[in-house]
């Protein structure tokens, strides 16, 4: 796992584009809880950095396939799929697993 921001910089309800091995990865804070999720859209590669985080769900801007922050799957088009990484917090480090 790699440190990819302090806790400070991905305040309650917001997010952060992290780049880790020349991957961007997109941080979520859902009340406390982080989630990091691809920073590209698995259907036509829109980044996700502009969507609407509602009810543990993300959606994409471009056409809004809504993708579950948990394991990145989508309900309405199960072919696509947001790939997701594991989030472990260190006093204020952020760090994922990419
Ligand atoms: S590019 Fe994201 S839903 Fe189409």
């Amino acid at each position: 796992m790699v440190v990819v921001a302090k806790t400070s910089e991905v305040p309650n309800f917001g997010k952060k584009v992290v780049t880790v091995s020349g991957r961007e990865i997109l941080l979520v804070n859902v009340k406390g809880t982080l989630f990091a999720v691809e920073n590209e859209c698995p259907h036509q590669g829109s980044p996700m950095n502009a969507a609407v985080v509602k009810d543990g769900y993300i959606s994409c801007p471009r056409h809004g396939y809504r993708f579950n922050l948990v394991d990145g799957s989508c309900a309405e088009h199960p072919e696509c799929v947001l790939t997701t990484f594991p989030v472990q917090l260190t006093g204020d480090d952020i760090l994922v697993e990419a």
